[in-house]
């Protein structure tokens, strides 16, 4: 196994739309170990091939210790919507509020080829989307309106903090 540079905004290959997974060979579960190593190194919640330079249908998600490896998925369902400070390894230091489908089941394949779902609210259904946008060569910054808020995480810490002292504050 080995830490696979992740790369950043700006650099092309981010924008590559994947190429379906036909070989489903140790090869393979070699690049899907090393994704996982370089996703839980960084740390994040979920990595695509994109982010590591390849134009692949492929993309690791962990999220509540769970671990999903999903190439050529295809979202079968989303529904509700939710609002969330969300961020992207390949844009270090950023975050921006986003809205999402609060519901999203994904289909795919694993290391093998067998058939994979993963569906999940919240936190899970957000990774889902992202993941499955980097493999299009989209990135979650593409998709905000024009009025969005985009800060740095320093801005978003500090604003969070205001708002706690704000609840804290007796009245
Ligand atoms: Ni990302």
């Amino acid at each position: 196994m080995a830490l696979r540079p992740i790369i950043t905004l700006g650099d092309p290959r981010l924008r590559l739309p994947g190429r379906p997974v036909v070989k489903f060979d140790r090869e393979l579960g070699e690049l899907i170990d090393d994704m996982i190593e370089t996703m839980d190194a960084a740390p994040g919640v979920g990595l695509a091939a994109q982010q590591i330079g390849l134009d692949l249908q492929l993309c690791v998600i962990r999220v509540d210790d769970e671990l999903y490896e999903v190439a050529n998925p295809e979202i079968l369902h989303l529904s509700g919507e939710e609002g969330a400070w969300e961020g992207c390894l390949s844009v270090p230091g950023y975050r921006a509020w986003r809205w999402r489908a609060e519901h999203a089941v994904m289909t795919g394949q694993d290391r093998h080829g067998r058939r994979v779902n993963v569906s999940g609210h919240g936190y899970l259904a957000r990774a889902i989307q992202h993941e499955f946008d980097h493999l299009h060569g989209e990135l979650y910054l593409d998709a905000l309106p024009e009025d969005a808020e985009i800060l740095t995480e320093e801005e978003l810490d500090e604003r969070l903090e205001a708002e706690r002292e704000d609840a804290a504050a007796p009245d």
